[in-house]
């Protein structure tokens, strides 16, 4: 059955394998990493449908609320309403985390690797710090839902459990698992791996609606009286998780998905940018986006697409669901990746594989309305991709540092130049608590200080 329908699609010398019963062995596993496999969906890639359309060449820029709305009488209302939600614990974090650490050169979860600049926390303490200090602020905890990957799922709920879940309740901590695709050549074969079985790839964070919806996480939500689920990556260890201001824009605006911007540091800079066609803001990913978008400029010849995703949005559950509902309702983008495979005399290759992924903002498509929100990057954006250079280890622990030596600077604590600071969640959420807690610290910092 399953050799017959893989020869249908193209697939004989997987089919072969299965067929050939002195490799039992390699076939039990193929048929395994099959069973996670949806076949009529991938029938559907390899014929080239649902595919990410070209964006057509009238895309505007979206409308952005600017970083200067923060300090208006309006802001303060909003974030009234961010806390009165997080208050009544309608509000969810949920993190997609089922990418490697690979571009750092570590084959760990992500949310391991250790970030901060002076005790070298890890990504995912750094979030459960957070959580747990709103957790304490609000008088409700935040329910945390991790989506990890076939790959890394067992060492992403090991690391929580040897760590005592970073303080956090296990209870209100949930692991689900993204789905996977096989990856294909360009002549549209399954790879196999050098370990055994099919090569796979994560099939995008966009996998996480119907994650949420075979996992019963949606239902579990619903159980805990959520409304808002506030989603980011794990590479920014300053991302302001469940914040208030966020929140209640995006509610008061009884938007669907919101998103967070920043000004992009360069034409070139590796983020998506918010744009309008179609009657819908969506974002236009830096790898499908063309010469004549990333470069155009306005009438003053200044960059016209400068609003940089930084990849937090905001979903309102019962959009989330329904977009989970839909099928086919996220596009498949393509990426060409250097592949290590299993050749047919048993050596171990590199072939250039495809995969295919589908992302979460594309969800932005099916929203009736969405508010894009511009926020400062020393604030809230210093993300760690790369081993070295630009969104590196080190530019991010840099960047951590000055954050909070610009707190602690506008609480008129003289910080000398050259320290490095760090403070932790739990210590302060942000440059208010800190100045709750002034008394608490010296008038000058004159060597490197962790407050936590
Ligand atoms: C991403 C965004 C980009 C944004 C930038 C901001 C995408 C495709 N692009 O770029 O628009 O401007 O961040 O920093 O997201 N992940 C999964 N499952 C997967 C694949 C990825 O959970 O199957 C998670 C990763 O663990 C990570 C995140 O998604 O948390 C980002 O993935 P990555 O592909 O590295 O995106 P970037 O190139 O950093």
């Amino acid at each position: 059955m399953l050799a017959e329908r893989l020869r249908r699609l193209g697939q004989d010398h997987i089919a072969d394998i299965l067929e050939d019963e002195s490799r039992r062995h390699e076939a039990m596993r193929i048929e395994s990493d099959l069973g996670g496999v949806d076949l009529d969906l991938v029938e559907r890639i390899m014929r080239g449908e649902g595919l990410a359309e070209v964006p057509p060449s009238e895309v505007r820029p979206a409308a952005v609320v600017p970083a200067s709305f923060s300090s208006s009488p309006s802001a303060a209302q909003c974030v009234l309403a961010g806390r009165r939600l997080l208050e009544q614990g309608k509000v969810a974090a949920l993190l997609v985390a089922g990418g490697q650490a690979s571009r750092l050169g570590v084959e760990s979860p992500k949310g391991c690797v250790e970030v901060t600049p002076l005790t070298g926390k890890t990504l995912f303490r750094v979030f459960a710090e957070q959580i747990l200090a709103l957790g304490r602020r609000f008088g409700r905890p935040v329910p945390w839902f991790i989506m990890t990957s076939p790959v890394n799922h067992a060492q992403t709920v090991e690391y929580f459990t040897a760590n005592d879940f970073l303080g956090l309740d296990p209870r209100m901590v949930f692991f689900f698992p993204q789905g996977v695709l096989p990856s294909l050549t360009g002549e549209g074969k399954f790879i196999l791996a050098p370990e055994g079985g099919l090569y796979l790839n994560p099939d995008g964070h966009g996998g996480v609606f119907r994650a949420l919806l075979t996992s019963g996480m949606f239902d579990a939500m619903r159980d805990l009286g959520i409304e808002e689920i506030f989603t980011f990556q794990v590479d920014n260890p300053l991302v302001k998780v469940c914040d208030p201001l966020f929140v209640g824009l995006h509610s008061m605006q009884g938007a669907c998905m919101s998103s967070k911007v920043v000004r992009k540091a360069g034409f070139d800079e590796k983020v998506g940018v918010m744009v309008e066609y179609g009657g819908r803001t969506r974002l236009l990913e830096y790898s499908d986006m063309d010469d004549a978008i990333r470069y155009a400029t306005d009438e003053n010849g200044e960059m016209l697409h400068w609003a940089g995703s930084i990849a937090i949005h905001l979903m309102r559950l019962d959009f989330a669901r329904e977009v989970a509902s839909r099928s086919h309702a996220l596009p498949f983008h393509r990426a060409v990746k250097k592949i290590p495979a299993l050749a047919p005399d048993g050596t171990t290759v590199t072939v250039e594989g495809i995969k295919f992924e589908t992302f979460i903002f594309d969800a932005l498509a099916h929203a009736r309305t969405s508010v894009t929100l511009e926020v400062t990057r020393s604030e809230e954006f210093a993300p760690v991709k790369n081993l070295t250079g630009t969104d590196s280890l080190e530019t991010s622990r840099v960047l951590q540092s000055k954050r909070h030596v610009s707190w602690l600077r506008a609480i008129g604590v003289d910080v000398r130049d050259g320290v490095t600071v760090e403070i932790s969640p739990l210590f302060a959420l942000d440059r208010e608590e800190l100045a709750s807690r002034r008394a608490e610290i010296g008038d000058v910092i004159t060597r490197d200080t962790y407050l936590g």
